[in-house]
């Protein structure tokens, strides 16, 4: 019997297929498709998701939203059931012109204004995009139904092509696939054999006809329970699982067969994320027809090389394994990230001829607006570590072009190294301001940590991040924005705060790499683990071939907030606070606007906790588990990062030594801005005496810090012909000096020497190079009228000397100078921040001038000895 029936209706499903050729056959246009999805709230996710149906003019309807969500946490627990009642609901009302409006349905988002393109592919007319209803009437046997989830997919493809790809399948119903049985992994030994690895059946993306899908929502889950003809009765319990409801129906062969239920294994519609290797899935521009899927190889998008001027370059999801472009991209489970990879490029979010096109979308010009109008902003500079220029920090602060009378200054620190510089930035700016506070870290405002003796471990840090934010709760002002600044984001760029502000991005951090590294303040990939993984495209953003704003994993150090969703965390942590007052923990704050909690396990609380991870890390982590959108952007240059790792603070000065590990910063703040110019062939270098050139080299900062430094050592040598410091241990001509070595500056001058005086070396006496150069006399001399008042004259023991003034004639001392005697040439009226470089030895035979008032320095060094 039953064999005779499998036959019956294997005849059935033939007879079925020769209709559904015939029907492919015919105008795809016969067919209408109406599109669903489910989403209790308008997550980052959700809007995406809702663009991307925009995009193709899909007028998804949208179940359940602001309905409370009682399908269980599903990234956990099985669950879902509700969206199928949903759904069930949804499809027994009358479809007729008024079927949208019972759902709310927003209008579309108006982007074609935005993106201007000729897109051959994705021409919108209205006339597809809107789902037209004849006469009133809906022709229910020609009606094709897609559900989806939202905060995870993303559709890539318009109504007709999504048609034509279902019914190439020739089924009744069609499953997106996927490789992992779930959430009832035994039935894995039921599933049809297959020859591909993602045999099992995904929920979360479905397409069929009407008549079929409304018939397998008829099947109770537990088939004698209840009435089901009667729609408005549910089906299922809404924590049940929807994914085991569908599963069970397919692995019955009497319903897969008589819905003619199929699973997409070759992904022509959908394509589940979730352990498929990346290799799979490329991003490529398709030259004519993504039918054409025999070029599909050459056409490979690749981001350092080809661009395809034969389109306008926009690009879709290829899987390469299949040969399909898949139209529905679920990213379940555990793919998330990989889903916010691919929606950085589709759908129409990228063009490899125009860059970036979803980054225009939704923004606003700020600066056409009148300073009063400017939304006001909460400032938040945090100081938690020894920073090298911690005061071009604060400088690149005040120059930021914002009005300041619209900036709440929120400074938190607890280095005391920086405190004198804080203080001085608050007593010359903090009035200009909106309002200003500093926050000191104080021990005792953090309790005590069983766990750790040192107060400022990661395992408190939380609560420190989390005091910030319930300050800008509270703050008065009720600021628009909260933008966040730790103290090694060099913001280079003052119109760094309108220019994020104007992208109207939730979340939003300014790219900031340390100079010439590939070391960011964003991932732009998760190991599994959740520590930092390489994306395809970090490279590319780090050096600026890709221009863009990108969805990533992790960003840190600097960013912007807007208000409503730090409103709407504290909101969900307040309602999680009440929920579990009853286990008596203890709230910091006052009990209403408590958003941090004293007990250890409570961390889930806190936006900056997870495990005992850093703030940084376990704020992503948070704010990945929340599904909310971080975004970084490289559309301009935004500054830099300092490398704060090595900062060594046991000198006077310490900046001073920054030479190796912030070569930029050390230069902008110590080499004189007219250096660079010397070097240039055109420019002549000034000769005030034969062969004696003379250059500006340093800046007044740098001439008064090395003094200082030497001041601070105060180890001054005397004069005398005795020296322990040098090899013989006896100085023929001997100053009054200290050398670089003894304030650990040796290794540090002979990279400048290589840096800063070779070029000049090279173009005052062409010829002679020598690299490195070798100096080993590096010193700074002192002349006081009491104490070495000048120098005999004497050859130096080198080929070539460096003789940099550090402090003022006339203003400092009086009377000093440089002559040399064969061209009776003086130099009196030396320069502040200038050097002379002239022959050591034979033709300068020179002498050091009486001073007669004040104290001269000089910063001398015998090169190539
Ligand atoms: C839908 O997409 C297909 C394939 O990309 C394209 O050929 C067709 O013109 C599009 N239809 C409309 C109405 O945009
Ligand atoms: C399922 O789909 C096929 C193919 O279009 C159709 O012929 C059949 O009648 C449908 N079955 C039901 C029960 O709606
Ligand atoms: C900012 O973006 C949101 C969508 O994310 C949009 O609703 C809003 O209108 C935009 N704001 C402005 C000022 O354009
Ligand atoms: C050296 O120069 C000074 C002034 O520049 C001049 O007074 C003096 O006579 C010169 N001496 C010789 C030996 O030329
Ligand atoms: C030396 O300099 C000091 C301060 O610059 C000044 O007060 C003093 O009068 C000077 N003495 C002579 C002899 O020029």
């Amino acid at each position: 019997m039953k064999i005779k029936y499998n036959l019956l209706s294997l005849l059935i499903i033939l007879c079925h297929i020769q209709d559904l050729l015939a029907k492919t056959g015919d105008k795809v246009g016969n067919y209408k498709l109406l599109v669903f999805t489910v989403g209790t709230e308008k997550t980052d996710g959700f809007l995406r998701y809702q663009r991307s149906s925009n995009v193709f003019g899909l007028r998804s309807v949208v179940l359940g939203m602001d309905q409370v969500w009682q399908g269980g946490d599903v990234r956990y627990f099985p669950g879902g059931g509700q969206k199928i009642n949903l759904l069930r609901k949804a499809l027994s009302l009358d479809i007729d012109k008024h079927y949208f409006e019972k759902f709310g349905r927003t209008p579309p988002i108006d982007i074609s204004n935005e993106v201007d393109h000729h897109i051959d592919d994705d021409n919108l007319t209205e006339d597809d995009s809107e789902f037209s209803i004849a006469n009133g009437k809906i022709d229910y046997d020609n009606l094709i139904v897609l559900f989806t989830d939202s905060y995870d997919v993303i559709l890539n493809g318009n109504a007709t092509k999504i048609i034509k790809a279902f019914l190439s399948t020739n089924s009744g119903l069609l499953f997106s696939s996927e490789i992992f049985c779930w959430p009832v992994t035994s039935l894995a030994e039921s599933y049809p054999e297959s020859e591909w690895k993602n045999k099992y059946l995904n929920s979360g993306g479905f397409i069929g006809f009407y008549r079929n899908l409304s018939e397998i929502l008829k099947i109770p889950s537990d088939k004698n329970s209840i009435d089901t003809k009667d729609m408005e009765v549910d089906i299922i319990r809404a924590d049940e699982d929807d994914q085991l409801y569908y599963t069970k129906m397919f692995l019955d062969p009497e319903i897969r067969k008589k819905l003619a239920i199929k699973l997409d294994y070759q992904n022509v519609v959908f394509q589940n994320l979730n352990g498929v290797p990346q290799e799979e899935l490329k991003l490529t521009t398709l030259k004519d027809k993504y039918t054409d899927t025999e070029s599909i190889s050459e056409d490979v998008f690749s981001f350092s090389g080809i661009s395809d001027s034969s389109s306008s370059g926009i690009l879709t999801v290829i899987n390469v394994v299949h040969k399909s472009e898949p139209m529905v991209i679920h990213g379940n489970g555990n793919s998330k990230i990989q889903l916010n990879y691919l929606s950085n490029y589709v759908p129409l979010a990228w063009s490899v001829v125009d860059g970036c096109l979803s980054c225009k979308e939704n923004t606003f010009s700020l600066r056409s607006k009148q300073l009063p109008e400017y939304p006001t902003l909460f400032l938040h500079l945090h100081v938690d570590k020894s920073t090298p220029f911690l005061r071009e920090f604060l400088a690149k602060i005040r120059g930021l072009e914002y009005p300041k009378n619209k900036i709440v200054l929120d400074i938190y620190s607890k280095v005391e190294l920086h405190d004198d510089e804080i203080s001085k930035f608050l007593t010359e700016n903090s009035n200009r301001y909106l309002s200003s506070a500093w926050n000191k870290f104080e021990y005792q405002s953090y309790g005590t940590d069983q766990n750790s003796e040192d107060p400022t471990s990661n395992s408190m840090v939380y609560k420190e991040r989390d005091d910030i934010l319930y300050r800008f709760y509270r703050d008065t002002h009720k600021p628009q924005y909260f933008f966040t600044i730790d103290s090694e984001c060099h913001l280079d760029n003052p119109k760094t705060l309108i220019l994020l502000i104007e992208q109207n991005k939730t979340i939003l951090a300014p790219m900031l790499a340390r100079p010439g590294k590939m070391w960011t303040n964003f991932w732009g990939a998760l190991s599994p683990s959740e520590f930092y993984a390489r994306s395809d495209n970090y490279i590319d953003i780090v050096t600026y071939k890709q221009l863009g704003i990108f969805n990533v994993p992790f960003i840190s150090s600097c960013y912007l907030i807007q208000r409503h969703k730090i409103m709407a965390w504290i909101k969900n942590i307040k309602i999680s606070a009440l929920a579990q007052q009853n286990k008596n923990e203890k709230l910091i704050g006052d009990d209403n606007n408590a958003i941090s909690f004293e007990d250890e396990e409570m961390g889930l609380y806190s936006m900056y906790r997870w495990q005992k991870h850093d703030t940084d890390m376990a704020f992503c982590h948070n704010l990945r588990t929340m599904g909310d959108f971080m975004y970084i952007t490289n559309l301009q240059m935004y500054g830099h990062l300092i490398d704060f790792e090595f900062y060594e603070t046991s000198h006077f000065n310490n900046d001073l030594y920054q030479i190796f590990d912030n070569p930029k910063d050390w230069e902008d703040v110590y080499i004189h801005p007219d250096w660079k110019k010397q070097i240039d062939p055109e420019v002549k270098l000034e000769e005030p005496c034969p062969d004696v050139y003379w250059f500006p080299i340093f800046t007044d900062r740098f001439c008064d810090e090395l003094i200082e430094e030497m001041e601070n050592l105060g180890d001054w040598s005397g004069g005398r012909h005795e020296d322990q410091r040098l090899a013989g241990g006896y100085e023929n001509v001997p100053t009054d000096d200290i050398h670089m070595r003894q304030i650990g500056l040796e290794r540090h001058w002979l990279h400048f020497l290589k840096m800063y005086i070779t070029p000049i070396q090279i173009k005052a006496y062409p010829g002679y190079h020598h690299d490195p150069p070798e100096a080993v006399m590096n010193f700074v001399v002192r002349y006081k009228p009491t104490a070495q008042s000048y120098l005999r004259p004497h050859h130096d023991s080198s080929t070539f000397t460096i003789n940099a003034a550090l402090n003022r004639y006339k203003i400092d001392y009086d009377g000093g100078g440089v002559r040399f005697l064969r061209y009776n040439c003086s130099i009196i009226d030396t320069r502040k921040g200038w050097s002379f470089i002239h022959p050591g030895r034979l033709t300068h035979y020179h002498e050091g001038l009486l001073i007669t008032n004040g104290t001269r320095y000089l910063m001398v060094s015998f090169v190539d000895p």
